[in-house]
Formats: structure tokens, sequence, C-alpha cells
């Protein structure tokens, strides 16, 4: 019998963002999101079954983890453990493949690469749609890590009808890509769990904010089913600002913007008045994510390297869902 779990999961970036909870316990979200799942980041996390050892062990990137973090992933791993029946501790190796905490959505890929590879290791048989709602469990944002191309996450009716969960809805095969302007990607002050628990409890603009994300999902699946990117576009940005202005009336107020953000901003507005259809969205840290047609990405970052440096440009095509590796494929 097999005592381990290989598994490779990609990073998502919300179109249609997720930015507060309804129950922190059970990660229920106000409200439901849409992502677009990248190929240019993910996390490989091996979970080796250790039922002799007395604790979980942690290793990220190679590095032994301290209490809090091993703490945090232990506590994930338990959910498998009691639907497994299983008390063995494990070891968890995994490598990310995406800057850890910089608003570059490691929380999304890595607990959808945890999830797949504690279900291998325990022997477990989960649809995608039901292990999307463990992987929701370790980060609300991993959930949709679990499907490739534009992924809803349904906001569902409570956890145990098993309905606040990831569904694909279009593949993405069409031409989109994003564009991603690296402005710090060291870790955030701020952890997205902490900054959008602030804005739920204290902002005064949060309920228009919830309203206006349905009517945007709504709008924007109706305009990914026309492929009319333009739509999609403009429905993406007027969504992630209204997420950063809705964090801008917590008290404190947060922003996690840096002045190069504003940059980035500015320069795709430019771009877009030339003519070529490109749209900002940022999430809980300061790079900005440009969503663009593929066919443009070079025109776009040939403009952008005036005032950006190449290793500061990082485009992206369409990511795909889990896969299972085959310890062959364990190349770290
Ligand atoms: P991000 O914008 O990168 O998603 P978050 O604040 O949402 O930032 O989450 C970052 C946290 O996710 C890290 O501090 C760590 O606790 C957790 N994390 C990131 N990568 C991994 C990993 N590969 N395995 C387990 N946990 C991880
Ligand atoms: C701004 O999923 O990282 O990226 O559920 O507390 O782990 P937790 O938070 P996380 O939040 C993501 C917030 C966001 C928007 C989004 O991805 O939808
Ligand atoms: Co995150």
């Amino acid at each position: 019998m097999e005592n381990s779990g290989l598994c490779r999961a990609h990073t998502n970036i919300a179109l249609i963002k997720y930015w507060g909870k309804r129950d922190e316990n059970l990660f229920l979200p106000m409200n439901s999101s849409l992502s677009l799942t990248l190929d240019a980041f993910y996390t490989d996390t091996k979970v080796t079954l250790e039922p002799t050892a007395e604790a979980d062990t942690f290793y990220l990137n190679g590095v032994l983890q301290g209490e809090k973090e091993t703490q945090k992933i232990a506590n994930f791993i338990d959910l498998f453990r009691h639907e497994a029946n299983n008390n063995s501790r494990v070891k968890v190796e995994s490598y990310n493949h995406v800057p850890t905490a910089a608003g570059l959505a490691s929380s999304a890929s890595a607990f959808a690469a945890l999830s797949g590879a504690c279900r291998d290791a325990f022997n477990l048989e989960l649809s995608t749609e039901v292990l999307s709602t463990f992987a929701r469990r370790g980060s609300g944002s991993a959930t949709r890590s679990l499907y490739g191309g534009f992924v809803e996450w349904n906001k569902g009716i409570d956890h145990d009808s098993l309905s606040s969960h990831a569904i694909p809805i279009d593949a993405a095969d069409w031409d989109v890509a994003m564009l991603v302007i690296a402005v710090n990607t060291g870790e955030k002050k701020l952890s997205s769990r902490v900054g959008m628990k602030q804005t739920v409890e204290t902002s005064a603009f949060y309920p228009a904010w919830v309203e206006s994300a349905e009517k945007d999902l709504i709008a924007i699946k109706d305009a990914i089913q026309a492929q009319d990117f333009i739509r999609v576009g403009e429905i993406t940005e007027a969504n992630g600002m209204k997420m950063h202005g809705t964090m801008l009336g917590a008290i404190p107020p947060i922003s996690y913007w840096e002045p190069e953000s504003v940059k980035a901003f500015q320069k795709i507005q430019e771009i877009r008045a030339q003519g070529i259809p490109c749209y900002v969205t940022m999430d809980a840290g300061p790079n900005v994510k440009v969503l663009c047609q593929g066919s443009n990405i070079e025109k776009i970052k040939k403009i952008l390297l005036k005032d950006f440096k190449p290793d500061q440009l990082i485009t992206s095509g369409v990511g795909s869902g889990i896969q299972s590796l085959k310890l062959s494929d364990w190349t770290y």
C-alpha cells in the first residue's frame, strides 16, 4: 500500500474577489467568487504517512518550519485523518514555485496541493468537487485551485451540505492570458486572513461590496460565456478596485498598494487608451496582475519594459487543475 501522496496545484487569480468570511472556522465566504488558474505559478507537495512519529513535520522549500506554521497545517491535516479514520502523523514537503505570502496566491496553490497529496496519502476516494470543500478549510482561495481555466467558488449554504465548493465553468481555451508586474515579492505584513476580517468588521462599505460582487459575478459569467474579452476585463478591473476601496474604508484603513503599483495601474490605462485591451487586478499585496489576450502579451510587455525591469514582468497562460505526481516525477 502506498503511504505517500504527491500533488501539483497551480495558483489562481480572482477576477471576482473573495474578501470576507461569514464563518471563520468553516471558511464560508460572504460572496461567491470567480478566478482564472495560472500555469506559471504552482506548488508541489508530498505527504508521507509516518505512523510511528509523534508529531507532523513540515518542510517548505527545503526548510523545516517552526511550531506556528506546522500547527496550522496539522490542524488542516486533521480533517483528512478524521475522514480516513487514520491518526497517523505525516511529513509534509512542499515547494512553492510562487513567492510565498506576497499577494500572488501562494495559499491557494499550497492548500490545493496539500489537499490532493493528503487524499492520496490517506487513500481516500473523494471527488474533486468534494476535495475542494477540504481545500477551502486551509485557505478559501484554494477551493478554486482544484480546477483549471475559469472557476467559480459557490458560496454555498453551509458546510455539511458540501455546497460551498468550486465548479469549473470554462476552460479559458480562447485568447486569455495574464501578465504579472512584480512590484514586491517579499512577505506582506498583513495576511489576507487578518485583512479581510478587519474589513468585514469595520468597513462602512462592506455591505455594498457584497451586493456589488454578487452582481459582478452574474455579469462576468455571461461575458465569459460570450467570450467577450473586453467585458470580462472591464468587470474584473472594476471588481478588484471595489475590493480595495472597501479595504480603505476599514478602521484602521488597509492598503496593500505601493508606489509602483499605482505606476503600473496608470501604465496599463495608457496602453488601453492606445487600443490594446488590458485590465488590472490586484490582491492582498502590491503586485499587479494584468488580464490581457495572449496575442497581445508581448506587445504589452515591450511597452512596460520602458518602466519596469525584465524580471519584473512574468507572463502566464491558463493553468490546469490539480494533478497527482508519481514518485519518479519528484525531482527535488
Ligand atoms: P498569499 O497572497 O501568498 O496567498 P496569504 O496571506 O493568503 O498570502 O497566505 C500565505 C500563507 O500561506 C503563508 O504564510 C503560509 O502560512 C501559507 N502557505 C504558503 N505556501 C504554503 C505551502 N506551500 N504549504 C503550506 N502553507 C503555505
Ligand atoms: C484578495 O484565500 O488567501 O486574493 O481564506 O483567509 O486563507 P484565507 O484567505 P485567502 O484570500 C484571498 C483573497 C484575495 C481574493 C481572492 O483570491 O479571491
Ligand atoms: Co492567500
